[in-house]
């Protein structure tokens, strides 16, 4: 009677494990067989102690070795099922290496990181301000009125909430940056302000809706325009070599009197990359610095625009589109 017991059961099994494919599965079967309380194996040398003494041993060898099949039938299973599923690259040994890619700096990186290296060994040191600004750092502060066409809706990322009179936006140039700082130090100053600048303006190969700038402000006693002159020219042989052409060109900033744009000559072409000027004296006197005691320089570079031109990348767009065969080149 046992005996078709056993037997069923090692059917049974065999039915079972064939359709075993996953570890968690072996485990149940596993223990529906060789549990140490429940198993069946378990209940089966329970009925043991049922049978008569002559039978017992023969019976007793029986489910002994129906048991130690089905052990060796479940790990053959549990080894079976791991070389399918469970290999790791990095547990078999015999598999090759993969090569770990080390990136690199984006090309506007590079750049930046080059420009600022150049300030530092002149002696600036590094601010930063804040990506959302408010309408009183971007324009008020800054000398620029009401009626000024850059604070313009149709220039400017206005974000859609107030604060008080303050309006928040998307900074449009590095500038602010000047009026924090003046605010928390004492001239004299030496800064550069690196960072991202934001205009609505319709991507093409010369305008994109973020770009990135580097301001320069220099306030301290008997600042002249000659020091301006000579801090840019210093800066641009550094960076495009001696025999660089720079022109200064007269133009016009609110905060800035006077001001200029910066034009370096490449392959036979003026390129404009900066734009500059003396600090105007109603910017000093909105952050309470005595216009008749200081005077400084300002400047604002266009890091995008000077990494097209160094390194002749024709539209800003290879910048931002993040193409791996592009960026590699550099
Ligand atoms: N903020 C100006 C711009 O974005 C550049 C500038 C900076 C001009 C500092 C003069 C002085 O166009």
């Amino acid at each position: 009677m046992l005996d078709d017991v056993i037997e069923k059961l090692r059917k049974e099994f065999i039915e079972k494990l064939k359709g075993i494919k996953d570890e968690p599965s072996l485990l149940n079967l596993k223990g529906e067989f060789v549990g140490r309380k429940r198993g069946k194996i378990k209940s089966l040398f329970k009925e043991l102690g049922k049978v008569s003494s002559e039978e017992r041993g023969k019976l007793g060898q029986a489910i002994n070795s129906f048991k130690s099949f089905v052990e060796k039938s479940l790990s053959e299973k549990e080894r079976e099922i791991k070389q399918k599923t469970g290999k790791k690259k990095g547990e078999d040994y015999t598999y090759p290496g993969y090569r770990i890619e080390i990136g690199k700096k984006h090309l506007l990186k590079q750049v930046l990181d080059e420009v600022i290296d150049i300030f530092l060994k002149m002696g600036y040191h590094i601010e930063t301000g804040p990506e959302v600004e408010t309408d009183y750092f971007n324009f008020t502060a800054l000398n620029i009125p009401e009626e000024h066409p850059a604070r313009d809706e149709h220039d400017t990322f206005y974000l859609d909430f107030e604060k008080g009179k303050d309006k928040f936006l998307l900074r449009t140039h590095t500038s602010p940056v000047q009026i924090r700082t003046m605010l928390k130090k004492r001239p004299p100053l030496k800064i550069i302000v690196p960072g991202k600048v934001f205009r609505k303006d319709e991507p093409d190969d010369t305008h994109s809706p973020v770009f990135h700038q580097l301001e320069g402000l220099v306030v301290g006693k008997s600042i002249s325009f000659a020091d301006l002159k000579g801090t840019l020219i210093t800066f641009l042989k550094a960076l495009f070599g001696d025999e660089i052409k720079v022109r200064f060109r007269p133009s016009f900033f609110p905060f800035t009197e006077p001001s200029a744009e910066v034009d370096v000559l490449l392959d036979g072409d003026w390129l404009e990359i900066l734009g500059c000027g003396m600090v105007d004296p109603a910017v000093f006197s909105e952050v309470g610095v005595d216009p008749e005691e200081f005077t400084g320089f300002a400047f604002g570079l266009g890091i995008d625009r000077i990494a097209m031109v160094k390194y002749g990348v024709k539209s800003l767009r290879y910048f931002y589109d993040n193409d791996l065969r592009f960026l590699r080149q550099f």
